[in-house]
């Protein structure tokens, strides 16, 4: 990755898709533009609205063949609402991928523990690809997620394909049930107490909102993980996203350069998961 200033200017790129997955989400496909670089699992990148900002978006798929690579957005302000008005075929402005993602080297041969909160699922279901991808070379794969309603839950017309992934589990919770949800009630890290797992034998990957990680973190270490099996994705405000402008520093370190994604020892000093 470059960080000279014409890497900093967009690249023009067509919008191939779009899939509205809740009321206020949806994944947009793009074509990787020429030369740039195929995403890990966990990377994000930066994508423009011409005449209206850019925003950090992590990667949710990829189709390696095609170059064709999916954002899940949530609308949540300026940048993020104007997505609601492109369609197929439109242009955005495209750089990246930026970041470091998960550690998939590091969980190979071990059992995975996924634990995603509401919009905390897209980063992480490329992780859930490379495992079905190459199911031989990683332990089980035990799947978290928690949503506020059933109605938040996204990609569900794909929970059927990740439970039968070998070896694998799916949990879900959603914090309001509706009447007709059968499954659990209550925050996504309840799970986590639940759960069969060796954490000897495990590694955890975490995303979602600050607090169910802090709670998630906890938890975790209740059930015996050592700090360096924890791995999670931050999220803060970002500019440039190649470690120049400052604008997502946490304490040493840029967000965007040394993250998003962390080892809990690395960061547990500017993360306070003692303070809940
Ligand atoms: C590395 C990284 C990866 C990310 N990946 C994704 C992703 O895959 N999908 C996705 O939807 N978002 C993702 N985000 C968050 C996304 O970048 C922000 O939601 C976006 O920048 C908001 O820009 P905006 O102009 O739409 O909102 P703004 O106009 O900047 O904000 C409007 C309002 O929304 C609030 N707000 C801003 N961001 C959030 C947020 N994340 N959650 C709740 N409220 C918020 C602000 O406090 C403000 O009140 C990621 C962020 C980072 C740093
Ligand atoms: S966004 Fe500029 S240093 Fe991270």
């Amino acid at each position: 990755m470059s960080t000279s200033p014409a890497s900093l200017i967009p690249t023009p790129t067509t919008v191939t898709g779009i899939r509205f997955e809740t009321s206020n989400v949806a994944t947009y496909y793009i074509r990787l533009p020429t030369g740039s670089n195929l995403p890990k699992p966990g990377q994000f990148d930066m994508l423009y609205i011409h005449g209206v900002g850019e925003v950090p978006i992590s990667v949710s798929d990829i189709d390696y063949k095609e170059r064709v690579v999916a954002h899940t957005v949530r609308f949540v302000g300026s940048v993020t609402y104007t997505f609601t008005k492109l369609r197929e075929g439109d242009v955005i402005g495209f750089r990246g991928p930026y970041g470091i993602g998960w550690p998939m080297e590091l969980a190979v041969g071990k059992d995975i523990v996924i634990v995603a909160g509401g919009i905390g699922l897209p980063p992480l279901r490329p992780v859930i690809r490379e495992v079905a991808r190459n199911r031989g070379m990683y332990g089980r794969l035990i799947i978290l997620y928690g949503a506020r309603t059933p109605q938040d839950l996204i990609y569900s017309y794909e929970y059927k394909d990740y439970e039968s992934i070998p070896n694998t589990e799916l949990y879900l919770t959603v914090d309001t049930p509706t009447s007709e949800w059968k499954g659990n009630v209550g925050v996504v890290t309840n799970l986590i107490r639940v759960i069969s797992v060796d954490p000897e034998k495990s590694i955890a990957f975490i995303c979602g909102p600050e607090i169910m990680m802090k709670y998630a973190i906890k938890e975790l270490l209740k059930r015996g993980f050592k700090m360096n099996k924890i791995f999670l994705s931050l999220e803060r405000r970002m500019k440039c996203g190649v470690g120049l402008c400052g604008h997502c520093q946490m304490g040493p370190y840029f967000v965007c350069k040394h993250g998003p994604v962390f080892p809990l020892w690395f960061i547990s000093k500017y993360f306070w998961v003692d303070q809940i």
